[in-house]
């Protein structure tokens, strides 16, 4: 067939829609669709489109296919469907086109209003009342107070009776209105909402604000107009601000590094930037309390402890070998201390009961979410008790240390935001021998890791002890282990010594928080407990001696603090409760 001077070819099965395609016989588009894009209409005519599709059986070889296929001119029914096709694409094209150019007017808007404000400097006034610098938290400058129903505008100068004031800080949210920008700023002490407005709002830096940026910001302190809220109802009504360092914003933006639902990897990898959330910091807030709060129960209890500062670089163990972390002491071997206690025995002799907060280190292999690989231990020792002093005195200690930290406001307000279920718990702690409770596991049909019943002697299981205690829901004092399954050092029960004087406290939704007993008191009987761990006592030396030189019945406890924590703030995982977590294959940051 002759064909005109303009003709387009659409080979369905061997053409391409591609810049490789020129419509040509030689090489044909694929579709009449992509034809009609590159060849539109023109007031002079349209081109004439040819097709050539397999005939039935083209499949069996190309030389069949050869033979058979011919340019046929496109039907009319397939060139109205590929034109309707294209009008489609052409007006899904002009609105793109639209979206964009009016994408392009706004970001050359928002460029020269971003130049204009480059050019804008704001100054500060020096006929302004010398500016007083406060903290956040820092409630002591007048502030304006407006009369109930009177708004900000209505306030006139004779009621400007508010301090002026410096505040630096970091801004920890940002919101702005059409001639206004309220910033919540941070300093670690308190939060402050500053109000810029006028041309404090009109700078580059304003306009390009970002979460985290540093600022020295002056102004006058306002009580919040009525019905609306800002923290301590206050707020900094700014004349002047300096930027002190900008914060990235984009995809470098702090929320973006950290958000809230990004993946635990990625927060524990930006736990420096996630230790500025409210959530993160108010733990840390309520874990310094916690701190202050032991320090101040073992000065006030009687008779008191005396803190001391053990080592963390040892040669000996105190809970088994598994979990050791061991380093090159100068060709010696030597280990990061699991455990404090052996060194607070030795003190008792000379300084009475003492303790120490230090941290103590367990090379866990697993990964749950109450193992830390590093963690603060807080222990005691108490030197010529019973075994029911030791659990008096841990009752005691516990309740009051909860009682201090829910004495400060503060403290308060941060735990049951944190937690608001948390009450402080009631005493006597519930009091359950390790025998009973392996009767009552069996009871609940509550079975060992590998499906048995548990019976005596068996290690009771993260999992088992966790359902035991969420299901008691009160703290428990769990005694009288086997001896078997607890560290050498632990005393007999004379009533039982199949058992030792051992105790395990157990919080509902954490488990076991403190680990404690009392300890061998007798040389020959130590001496025999190092013989059944296969323990070489040439090392433990200066702990054996303590039986040589005036032994005692004494004993002690330790508990780790990022457990106590994730109690009373109700956090998952003890991991939140620690600064920089460490746990296994996590060294960073
Ligand atoms: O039961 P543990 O192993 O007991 C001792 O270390 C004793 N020598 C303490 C003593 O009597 N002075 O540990 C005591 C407590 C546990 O109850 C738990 O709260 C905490 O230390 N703990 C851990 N916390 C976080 N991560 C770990 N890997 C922990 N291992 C123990």
């Amino acid at each position: 067939m002759a064909e005109p001077s303009r003709s387009v070819h659409v080979d369905e099965d061997h053409g391409c829609d591609d810049k490789s395609a020129d419509g040509s016989q030689q090489n044909p588009y694929k579709t009449l669709l992509f034809a009609l894009i590159q060849h539109q209409p023109l007031p002079s005519g349209a081109p004439q489109y040819f097709t050539r599709k397999k005939e039935p059986g083209a499949d069996q070889g190309p030389a069949v296919s050869e033979v058979h296929q011919q340019w046929l001119p496109a039907t009319t029914s397939a060139l109205k469907k590929a034109t309707k096709l294209y009008d489609q694409h052409k007006r899904k094209q002009a609105k793109g086109d639209e979206l964009a150019s009016r994408e392009k007017q706004e970001a050359d808007k928002r460029q020269q209003i971003l130049d204009q404000a480059k050019r804008l400097h704001i100054r500060h006034d020096p006929h302004l009342p010398q500016a007083i610098k406060i903290r956040l938290d820092e409630k002591d400058p007048a502030v304006v107070k407006l009369r109930s129903g009177q708004s900000e505008k209505d306030v006139d100068d004779s009621d400007r009776r508010g301090t002026r004031v410096r505040v630096t800080g970091r801004v920890h949210r940002c919101r702005a209105q059409k001639d206004v920008i309220f910033l919540t700023l941070q300093d670690g002490y308190g939060l402050l909402q500053c109000v810029l407005t006028g041309d404090l709002t009109k700078t580059y830096d304003a306009m390009t604000m970002t979460l985290e940026t540093s600022l020295e910001i002056y102004g006058e302190m306002w009580e919040v107009p009525p019905k609306q809220h800002a923290p301590d109802d206050r707020e900094l009504h700014a004349d002047y601000y300096e930027v002190i360092g900008k914060a990235a914003g984009d995809k470098e933006a702090i929320t973006t590094r950290a958000a809230p639902d990004a993946d635990p990897q990625t927060l524990y990898d930006n736990r420096h930037l996630v230790l500025r959330g409210d959530h993160a910091s108010a733990v840390m807030k309520v874990r310094a309390a916690l701190l202050r709060a032991f320090r101040q129960t073992y000065e006030e209890i009687t008779p008191s402890c005396l803190e001391v500062t053990p080592p963390c670089m040892v040669q000996t163990q105190v809970e088994g070998g598994a979990t050791l972390f061991a380093f090159d002491y100068y060709g010696q071997k030597a280990y990061l201390t699991q455990s404090s206690q052996l060194y607070l025995e030795t003190c008792l002799p000379s300084l009475g009961n003492v303790f120490c907060v230090a941290p103590s280190f367990r090379a866990e292999k697993s990964l749950t979410r109450r193992h830390l690989s590093e963690y603060t231990h807080v222990e005691a020792e108490l030197d010529f008790i019973t075994f029911d002093d030791l659990l008096a005195h841990l009752e005691l200690v516990m309740c009051r240390v909860v009682e201090l930290a829910l004495t400060n406001p503060q403290i308060a307000k941060l735990i049951l935001d944190l937690n608001p279920k948390f009450e402080a718990p009631e005493r006597p702690f519930k009091r359950m021998r390790y025998a009973d409770a392996i009767e009552w596991l069996n009871e609940h049909d509550i079975r060992t890791g590998e499906g048995e019943p548990h019976k005596f002697g068996d290690d009771i299981a993260e999992a088992a002890e966790r359902k035991m205690t969420d299901i008691i829901n009160r703290p428990i004092f769990l005694t009288h282990f086997p001896a078997e399954i607890k560290a050498f050092y632990m005393r007999k029960d004379p009533q039982d010594p199949r058992v030792t004087e051992s105790v395990d406290c157990l919080m509902p939704n954490v488990g076991e928080i403190v680990g404690g007993s009392m300890r061998m008191e007798d040389y020959d009987e130590l001496m025999e407990a190092y013989k059944r761990v296969e323990i070489d006592p040439t090392p433990y030396y200066w702990y054996t001696d303590q039986r040589k030189y005036g032994t005692s019945p004494h004993g002690g406890y330790g508990l780790g603090l990022e457990r106590f924590l994730a109690w009373m703030c109700g956090r998952f995982t003890v991991r939140e409760c620690s600064l920089y977590p460490r746990f296994t294959d996590r060294c960073t940051p």
